[in-house]
């Protein structure tokens, strides 16, 4: 979408729809800008109590004079309780009946926020606009594609800034990393391969020059003993992958953030299979990766200042004659050996050799994972909120504080010593997996056993917010691309 400013009511140019901003009142929706549209009786329809103003309502009144043949007036709810987010949800409203009624052109007049500055209310609309102007319709056949998408293609801020309008360009390429992820979820895990994601990895190389690709075949994965990687990689017709991509924004700087996202191209369980139900969603499984991707490319779009490695060890756990056994041993890429508890805790495994590979090769300050690990975080925090577990207190609260900001909400769980009591294995050194409570920290502590004490590490287990049954705001259904925002923010914040 593209966003351009008008300085002033008069100088707006032509457009399928003038939006009105209104708050919520008592009984009736009070204005939130001082426009008065000159053939609309906006009056005559706040005597009536059809619209009341509240959060994302919208209203459709229809002129044939003025630049716009159609005015909505959008509720943004209670001023005294708006905040970002509520621009967000509010503005997202007002796309989705854009969207229904073909409209793909529309005029903005900026609501009167008066404690916020034109960078926060810019963003707010911004980024509400832009997340839910999202559909996946690639599988659609053209002809009813073209009668049921239409995306909106251009917005006009009446009365903003150059530097407000810079704010929208900012959201607007971060918006199309967040689409690429949301892109690389939903696609068919048959075209979504290991190699489909290594290929995506060298394009990016060859489209930013600040970033440097690095791909581990698998004969290079077997050189460098990652035999978790492998053992998981074993019962696909696809050869596994190992990713690294690494932006540069900070020559001169050594601090380098490294970002791992779990690459599992399609989790059918393996010889453990998932039953119906459990696994049709499971070409989310890349969620992570697609984490990865969006985060690189924001921060190369942006030009961020900072340094970020990108790594993703892809495969996809499929189940075949080949496939790696619940019961047998192998050797990690740290040398330590590991029993296999159940094939379908393969995700840890194959971030297990990520996080000992990076902490060897990479010389992180940081290391942040992304991954849809466990079924059990589904069921603790929901689709509401990202599980973070993390060996440092600081680390973990900036990226809470960047959770928050974007409204990509983290909540910490501990990784208290006592729960690794159920990774002792009897034939290895540590089993892969345990009992059913607490499995999503139990996860986590055994990704720590692959991380040095001194590197600081946060793991975000995304398995409840990476893929919706349901569209939510400014969120679609299926993949949503969580954590790139954050991400960016979290690296802005540096
Ligand atoms: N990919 C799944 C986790 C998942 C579940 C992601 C639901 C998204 C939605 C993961 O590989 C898995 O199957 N984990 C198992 C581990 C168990 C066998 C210890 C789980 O959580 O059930
Ligand atoms: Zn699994
Ligand atoms: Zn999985």
């Amino acid at each position: 979408m593209k966003f351009i400013s008008a300085a002033n009511i008069k100088s707006r140019p032509h457009a399928d729809l003038l939006v009105l901003p209104f708050w919520k009142g008592g009984k009736h929706a009070k204005a939130a800008s001082d426009f008065d549209h000159p053939h609309v009786s906006i009056k005559a329809l706040l005597a009536t109590e059809d619209f009341a103003g509240k959060e994302g309502e919208v209203v459709f009144l229809y002129v044939d004079k003025e630049k716009e043949p159609r005015v909505a007036l959008l509720g943004l709810g209670s001023l005294d309780k708006i905040s970002i987010e509520k621009l967000r949800r509010s503005y997202a409203s007002l796309v989705k009946a854009c969207r229904s009624r073909k409209i793909e052109n529309v005029n903005i007049v900026m609501p009167h926020l008066p404690d916020f500055t034109e960078e926060m209310s810019v963003r707010g609309i911004s980024e509400g606009m832009l997340l839910a102007n999202y559909v996946f319709d690639q599988m659609k056949h053209d002809a009813i594609k073209d009668q049921r998408n239409v995306l909106l293609s251009k917005a006009t801020l009446i009365g903003v800034s150059k530097q407000g309008l810079a704010i929208a360009k900012k959201y607007d390429d971060i918006a199309s990393a967040v689409y690429l992820a949301r892109d690389l979820i939903n696609g068919n895990a048959d075209d979504v391969t290991p190699q489909h994601l290594s290929k995506l990895a060298q394009e990016f190389a060859k489209k930013f020059p600040s970033i440097k690709t690095t791909v581990f075949n698998k004969q290079r994965i077997e050189k460098e003993k990652m035999r978790l990687l492998l053992a998981v990689s074993q019962g696909s017709q696809c050869d596994p992958a190992f990713i690294i991509m690494e932006y540069t924004g900070d020559p001169k700087s050594k601090d380098r953030t490294v970002i791992i996202g779990k690459g599992v191209t399609f989790d059918t369980g393996g010889l453990n299979l998932k039953p119906t139900g459990s696994m049709e969603k499971m070409r989310c499984d890349m969620s992570g990766a697609a984490t990865v991707f969006g985060t690189l490319k924001a921060a190369a779009t942006l030009g961020l200042k900072v340094n970020v490695i990108g790594v993703i060890p892809a495969t996809e756990n499929a189940i075949g004659p080949k496939s790696f056994k619940p019961g047998d041993t192998f050797k990690s890429y740290a040398g330590k050996t590991i029993e296999i508890g159940n094939t379908d805790a393969e995700g840890r495994l194959i971030l297990a050799d990520a996080l000992a590979y990076v902490c060897k090769h990479c010389k992180p300050t940081r290391i942040i994972d992304f991954a849809t690990l466990t079924g059990a975080m589904e069921i603790s925090l929901g689709a509401e909120t990202t599980g973070l577990m993390s060996n440092q207190d600081a680390l973990a609260d900036s990226l809470i504080r960047a959770g928050h900001e974007t409204y990509e909400r983290a909540w910490r769980f501990p990784l208290y010593e006592e729960y690794k009591d159920q990774l002792k294995s009897d034939i290895a050194d540590i089993k892969s997996t345990g009992g059913r409570g607490g499995s999503s920290i139990l996860a986590a502590l055994f990704l720590q056993e692959f991380v040095d004490d001194n590197i600081p590490w946060a793991h975000f287990d995304i398995a409840g917010t990476a893929y919706l049954g349901e569209a939510r705001y400014y969120l679609p259904k299926c993949g949503t691309g969580v954590g790139i925002r954050l991400m960016v923010e979290f690296l802005e914040n540096l």
